[in-house]
């Protein structure tokens, strides 16, 4: 049986990993030069899989890479834990080395390692929380000095950063995380993040440590251009068929999405037994719609009627809210009400502004309300 060429919800990389070609050089640019990163884009347009092909590409002898994601961790103390032992992997030669080298790495800190019996196994590394919040930069600085004592280059690429803020006293961490890094040299750091008020809030405020902290990508979707020929020819080399037309048709109706394109591109390649029609397309889309129909609910819950009410006007194609036609037919609210609503939909990550045009960030939710509310 054919596996199905389209991937979603997984890191891409390799053949599945479409274009991106200018950002790519760019990162690799910078983690060649170890200047640092900033990476910004909503969920799903795929920063992980960017940081991890442009990564894949640079990787070599002399350049070193550490990939730690805050998604989970909770505090300060999980974070400098999961930095020390993840660095040190990277490092990792024979764990005698290891075990050696690391007496030269502290100064003041006596980690307790062990290691499975496996010698590839995990390396286990405990801190006494007290002193090692006394001398947390000997942590902090581990890379730099690793690195330099090594001869190489290490890359730490710290996804979901945004999280930071999240921890107690996050004010101290930041300002001793940007003390430290600030003078390395041998270490560099890619941070990116989903959560863009978050990560503007972080590198944006001047008031913030890390404000300006690296070069700020903004990252954007996969132009459609793209899509066409890599959705046409993964179905060719899978034995279907589809045509460039209907391609194209996928890629405009997920708004060049890449998470959506993929995994509209998979609906379509298993209902697909040798040539995709548009009756393909339409069956594919309503099983998507109705399968995702529960998470959707969900989310229109937790919202008021007067943003739920913003949500039709701008489906329905309004970019004048607080005109007063629109106030009144849509029941928006007063202008106040209006401005508030765009904030909070926006902080919520449900709609995208740029300048007068809004927009939803997830195509399939606005797919999902026009249907609902028969639009
Ligand atoms: N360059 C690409 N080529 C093809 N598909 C891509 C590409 N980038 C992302 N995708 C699609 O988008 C999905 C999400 O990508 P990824 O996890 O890298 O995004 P992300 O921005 O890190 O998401 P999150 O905010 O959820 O962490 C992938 O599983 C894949 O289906
Ligand atoms: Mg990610």
């Amino acid at each position: 049986m054919n596996i199905s060429p389209f991937q979603y919800g997984k890191i891409v990389t390799g053949q599945s990993f479409v274009n991106r070609k200018r950002e790519k050089e760019l990162l690799i640019h910078h983690f060649q030069s170890g200047q640092n990163t900033i990476l910004i884009s909503p969920r799903r347009w795929g920063k992980t899989s960017l940081v991890r092909e442009s990564a894949r590409l640079t990787e070599n002898k002399n350049i070193k890479f550490v990939f730690i994601d805050l998604f989970s961790i909770r505090d300060e103390q999980e974070f400098l834990t999961i930095y020390a032992r993840e660095v040190m992997k990277a490092a990792m030669s024979k764990r005698e080395e290891i075990l050696k080298d690391a007496r030269e790495w502290f100064k003041q800190l006596l980690p307790v390692m062990s290691f499975g019996i496996d010698p590839l196994s995990e390396i286990s590394i405990k801190f006494n929380w007290e002193e090692a919040q006394k001398h947390r930069s000997e942590i902090i600085n581990l890379p730099e000095i690793i690195a330099k004592k090594r001869g190489l280059q290490i890359v730490i690429c710290l996804d979901e950063f945004q999280n930071i803020s999240r921890f107690q006293d996050n004010l101290s961490i930041e300002k001793e995380l940007r003390a430290c890094w600030q003078h390395h040299q041998n270490a560099s750091y890619c941070l990116f993040g989903s959560k863009r008020h978050m990560m503007f809030e972080l590198f944006n405020q001047s008031e913030r440590p890390f404000y300006r902290f690296g070069d700020m990508i903004l990252l954007e979707k996969i132009e459609t251009s793209e899509w066409i020929p890599f959705i046409s020819e993964s179905f060719k080399n899978s034995g279907k068929a589809i045509s460039l037309e209907l391609s194209e048709i996928m890629a405009n109706q997920m708004r060049n999405h890449p998470y959506y394109i993929q995994m509209f591109c998979d609906y379509v390649w298993s209902l697909t037994e040798k040539s995709s029609s548009n009756e393909t397309l339409i069956r594919a889309l309503e099983d998507m719609i109705d399968h995702s129909s529960f998470l959707f609910q969900e989310d229109i819950e937790s919202l008021s009627a007067t943003q739920l009410n913003m949500l039709k006007a701008i489906s329905a194609g309004e970019t004048q809210l607080t005109s007063k036609a629109v106030m009144d037919r849509f029941k928006l609210g007063t202008p106040r009400n209006v401005l508030k609503n765009k904030e909070i939909l926006r902080s919520k990550d449900i709609i995208d502004t740029q300048g007068n045009q809004l927009s939803f960030l997830d195509p399939l939710f606005e797919l999902w309300l026009k249907k609902l509310l028969k639009i």
